[in-house]
């Protein structure tokens, strides 16, 4: 492990309803390692593993076997809310990300005083309020006037930028994006993406971003990577990712199925 790594997998594997007749491995001896600063696409079939892989770093359930690192600290008998800290998230259903019966503000406080010292305070200070106006004034959508909206009142698009200004306002080690803009129009979910693209770079963070958009997947990021039942079949980065297109992409994934269904013969027979 080098001084600038921020997440180390290795060998990590996911199996469900194990031992029954619905036994489904999803994540078979996975590794990867992951930079200071890399912000990684992912990309991959339904059922390929992406959201499993995130919820695994996230610890929304424990792994059955390999480690996950976060710097050096391991996280596989840490519960999701001990890693809540190092980890910032935002999800494909933009009802998920926030609470919509409270207003932009108090959601934006939650978020601000997360991994603080507990304050009874309720609703949120003149001075986070101030705070609030000068960082969704940077986001230009006009959210900086709708402090006391009520979250549930605003469209999926804000919803979703709200959300993504909560997950990286505590600079997380990691931030973990599923499909964040999938359920948005493809004008909208541009507008999120670029605000993704600006946190990031502005909050020097450290990038996981699931996406079923090859184009998205290919114009985002320093580095991409396919996964394929449950393993990582492909892994680019630098000038190799740069210079791809869709139709290289989709060529690669077949060469590298093909060659795993060879090399699965082989040990098989
Ligand atoms: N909590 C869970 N309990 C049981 N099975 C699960 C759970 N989470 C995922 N699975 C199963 O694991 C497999 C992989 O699911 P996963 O959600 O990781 O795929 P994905 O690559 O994110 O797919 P998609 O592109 O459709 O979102 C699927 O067969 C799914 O049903
Ligand atoms: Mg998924």
């Amino acid at each position: 492990m080098t001084p600038d790594t921020i997440l180390t997998l290795k060998g990590i594997s996911k199996t469900f309803y194990l031992g029954t007749p619905n036994q489904n491995n999803v994540l078979n001896n996975l590794n990867l390692t992951v930079k200071k600063g890399d912000f990684i696409t992912i990309i991959g079939g339904n059922g390929s593993g992406k959201s499993t892989l995130l919820n695994s770093i996230a610890g929304t359930f424990l792994i059955d076997k390999g480690s996950i690192k976060i710097k050096e600290k391991e996280m596989n008998k840490l519960k999701e809310e001990k890693r809540a800290s190092l980890i910032g998230r935002v999800f494909q259903d933009p009802l998920m990300g926030t609470a919509p019966r409270m207003t932009v503000s108090e959601n934006l406080s939650i978020a601000y005083r997360r991994g603080q010292k507990r304050t009874l305070k309720k609703g949120s200070t003149s001075n986070e309020r101030l705070y609030f106006k000068t960082l969704l004034k940077k986001l230009d959508l006009g959210l900086e006037k709708r402090l006391d909206s009520e979250m549930g009142l605003l469209s999926g698009g804000q919803r979703q930028a709200i959300a993504l200004l909560m997950a990286t306002m505590n600079q997380p080690e990691l931030l973990l994006l599923d499909e964040h803009t999938a359920a948005l129009d493809p004008k909208t979910a541009s507008v999120v993406l670029e605000l993704t693209r600006k946190r990031i770079e502005e909050e020097n963070l450290t990038a996981l971003m699931i996406t079923h958009n090859m184009q998205d997947a290919l114009n985002y990021g320093n580095r991409l990577i396919m996964l394929d039942k449950g393993q990582v079949i492909i892994d680019l980065s630098g000038e190799d990712k740069q210079d791809l297109t869709v139709a290289e992409v989709l060529g690669l994934f077949q060469k590298r199925t093909e060659n795993r269904l060879v090399s699965d013969e082989m040990l098989f027979n």
